[in-house]
């Protein structure tokens, strides 16, 4: 296997955020990337963290922010609006960079980010939301669960949530042969504060 080239960021802060970026964009928008599917935790109601993975379906680097879909009924949803804070995990273990994304989440029901997020998904898709009863709801039988067939395309919309979060904090790390690297990049301040850490 041929060494992939790193030269653009390898040892060098602004290109590593850049590729970062790149990863997270084409995880959105590539089914097969490693990033398309990162886990997402959150703190249950109980204050244990709590991970699961979830799709990534959007981002926005100029506004720093992550997409997901859920159920408004599901536990995540219902954690976040407890407790904004979320982080974001992503390895894509062909690349060997692993990135850590800190934020507060926040969950979109009503409006123009959900309407556009369910304009925009198919019917396959739609159908999870109109799942009966809602997500994690304990079954004495697994058939218990239905999903009613109805020709409405509209049906589930009820249920169809966008979790968006925000970041915070991304922390990088590259595994090379020649040197690990780990990068951490902080929006929480006035400026954007960049350093490298020890690995
Ligand atoms: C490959 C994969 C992708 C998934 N994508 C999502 C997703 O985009 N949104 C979602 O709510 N759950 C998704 N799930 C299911 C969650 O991991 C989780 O089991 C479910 O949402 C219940 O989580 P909760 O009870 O913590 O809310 C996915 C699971 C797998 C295995």
């Amino acid at each position: 296997m041929t060494e992939r080239d790193d030269s653009a960021f390898y040892g060098n802060l602004d290109g590593t955020l850049e590729e970062a970026w790149r990863m997270l964009d084409s995880g959105a928008s590539d089914r097969r990337a490693a990033f398309h599917t990162p886990a997402l935790a959150s703190l249950s109601l109980d204050g244990a963290p709590s991970a699961r993975t979830v799709v990534l379906r959007r981002v926005s680097r100029a506004e720093r922010w992550l997409q997901a879909h859920t159920d408004r009924r599901s536990e995540k949803a219902r954690e976040v609006l407890v407790d904004p804070h979320v982080s974001l995990h992503f390895y894509d273990p062909s690349a060997k960079v692993q990135l850590r994304i800190a934020g507060l989440a926040s969950l979109h029901t009503e409006d123009a980010v959900a309407d556009d997020a369910w304009a925009q998904s198919r019917s396959f898709s739609r159908e999870c939301y109109r799942i009966e009863p809602g997500p994690g709801t304990p079954l004495a039988d697994p058939r218990e669960a239905v999903i009613p067939q109805v020709e409405n395309p509209e049906a589930g919309r009820e249920h169809f949530a966008v979790l968006r979060v925000r970041a915070q904090t991304l922390e990088w790390l590259y595994l090379a042969a020649r040197g690990h690297r780990r990068a951490r990049f902080d929006w929480r301040y006035e400026r954007m504060d960049a350093r490298w850490l020890t690995p």
